[in-house]
């Protein structure tokens, strides 16, 4: 669906469904008088009467076919003390699915309209760009086209009353397209099935998109990877015939190019059975999404560069499959990391802390970063502890930990802090290595925040999300099918916009 603008008198407006959000004891007629006048024929619509406004609801009004305006979808807010952008997002995008289902072509959303909720007007824009693309996001590549699937609609009209389009209404929608494109690009990786997305075409789609967009992309092979003495991800990967990768990407816009660069590390699993340790086979297809890490740092990245945000910016992917087979790491295994501690290996199902604490090693070796953040689908723990819609925040720097909640909070995801609590180190104790992988189940998601940190060196700034819960749902959302959902990605970019 494309994004147009618009500056008419509402009587010249020209659409197939016009979008009229409202609030709860509003009647549409007293919405606005812009609505009388691009649909005249609303004021002595009966059906009219029965709009009441509520969260949820969908009202569809007919007018003549030949009028400008032969529909009106009036679409429920709720009550106004209760107004949020995360309410409007939700309503927009079950007003776009229902036109979607009505195979309508032409949407068109009056700004005024909006300028009536709190929020601001550029804000409100941007969200309804974002919900309106996001809500119709599908993963059809290797489906045949189906005669019944509807057809999305092709434009969606913000339609202005002044003179001109406000440059700063235009330039929300477009950072609210920019992160709806990112978002889906993180769900298209994620949702690619794993035979057909190993650690090394993870690393190509990057370096094909990088180039694209104009990021700097170098990607280390096995070989480099040795040559890092990276043998923590190397463990993971070495059972899979398909070898493990580390993509670097970097975005140093022109006089930034010296800054000290906020480093973001994904978890890049392209499949996870378990390994030795494998996996029960009920729901281990949704393992295929354990690179969402990976892909929320390359989309973000991406978003960043198109839109040249002036701040220097580092994304790692850390690439592996984690496979049983006869060359595969065991339990019982003590590896070498690139830290140079040596690590023991107690359950070969906990790959992610290993491939992420060589990245980490590697972001400090490289950069002094301003921050470090990770994202890793890391722990089931992290899941039951705090379900399917808001991920775990481990920081011990209030300020970053503030900014990230912030920022995750902008875009509708959430963020709940839980603790790197220092008595539970010692449970990561290992009696013939520097230190073991994994602690006692309980606990489990502060365990590998825990083991994470040993890697990171004093007073470097630094966060660890766990988005095991939320990175993948089992059926339909508000603005997202069931599959993949891409979550991070927003919060990453917003982080950034946000300066930090
Ligand atoms: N990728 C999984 C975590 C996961 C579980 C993500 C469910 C999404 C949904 C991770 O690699 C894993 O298997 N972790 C183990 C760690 C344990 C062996 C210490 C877990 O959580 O069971
Ligand atoms: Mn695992
Ligand atoms: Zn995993």
């Amino acid at each position: 669906m494309e994004l147009r603008f618009q500056c008419l008198g509402p009587d010249h407006w020209k659409t197939e469904v016009l979008l009229a959000p409202a609030f709860q004891g509003d009647t549409l007629h007293e919405t606005s008088p812009l609505l009388d006048r691009a649909a005249p024929w609303l004021a002595i619509a009966p059906a009219a009467r029965d709009f009441r406004g509520k969260k949820g609801e969908l009202l569809l009004l007919h007018g003549h076919p030949q009028q400008n305006v032969p529909r009106v979808l009036a679409v429920g807010l709720g009550k106004p003390e209760d107004f949020s952008p995360a309410v409007l997002r939700e309503a927009l995008a079950a007003a776009v699915r229902r036109c979607r289902a009505l195979e309508q072509d032409s949407l068109l959303l009056p700004v005024p309209l909006l300028e009536r909720l709190p929020g601001g007007q550029a804000r409100l824009v941007e969200e309804s760009a974002y919900a309106a693309l996001l809500a119709l996001y599908a993963f059809r590549d290797l489906k045949k086209d189906d005669p019944d699937t509807p057809r999305d609609p092709q434009w969606l009209t913000f339609a202005f009353d002044g003179d001109h389009v406000p440059d700063a209404a235009r330039e929300a929608a477009r950072r609210g397209e920019r992160a709806a494109q990112a978002v889906m690009l993180a769900r298209d990786l994620a949702n690619t099935p794993p035979n057909m997305l190993a650690p090394a075409d993870l690393a190509e789609r990057a370096e094909r998109i990088a180039q694209r967009v104009g990021l700097r992309c170098t990607i280390l092979d096995e070989e480099a990877l040795r040559g890092e003495n990276m043998g923590a991800l190397l463990a993971v990967g070495q059972g899979s015939s398909r070898p493990p990768r580390l993509v670097v990407l970097e975005h140093a816009p022109a006089g930034h190019e010296q800054d000290k660069p906020l480093v973001l590390v994904g978890k890049g699993i392209t499949f996870d059975t378990g390994g030795i340790c494998i996996k029960p086979a009920a729901k281990m297809h949704t393992m295929k999404c354990d690179m969402t890490g990976a892909a929320a740092v390359l989309s973000a990245l991406v978003a960043l560069a198109e839109e040249a945000t002036p701040r220097r910016v580092v994304g790692l992917m850390a690439c592996a499959e984690n496979m049983p087979g006869g060359r595969a790491f065991r339990p019982g295994d003590v590896v070498r990391a690139a830290s140079g501690d040596t690590v023991e290996i107690q359950n070969t199902d906990a790959e992610g802390r290993l491939v992420l604490c060589d990245a980490l090693s590697y972001a400090q070796k490289m950069w002094t970063p301003a921050a470090v953040v990770d994202i890793a689908t890391l722990t089931g723990a992290c899941a039951v502890a705090l379900g399917g819609e808001v991920a775990g925040l481990f920081c011990d720097d209030d300020d970053l930990a503030e900014r990230l909640t912030a920022a995750a909070a902008l875009g509708g995801e959430h963020l709940w802090r839980l603790p790197l609590w220092q008595g539970y180190e010692k449970n990561l104790k290992s009696q013939v290595a520097d230190i073991c992988h994994t602690g006692p189940r309980e606990g489990g998601a502060i365990h590998a925040a825990l083991f994470l940190k040993h890697f990171i060196r004093d007073g470097v700034r630094w966060a660890h999300l766990d988005i095991a819960g939320v990175d993948w749902a089992d059926s339909e959302q508000a603005l997202c099918p069931a599959g993949a959902t891409g979550f991070g990605t927003r919060t990453l970019l917003e982080l950034t916009r946000g300066g930090i």
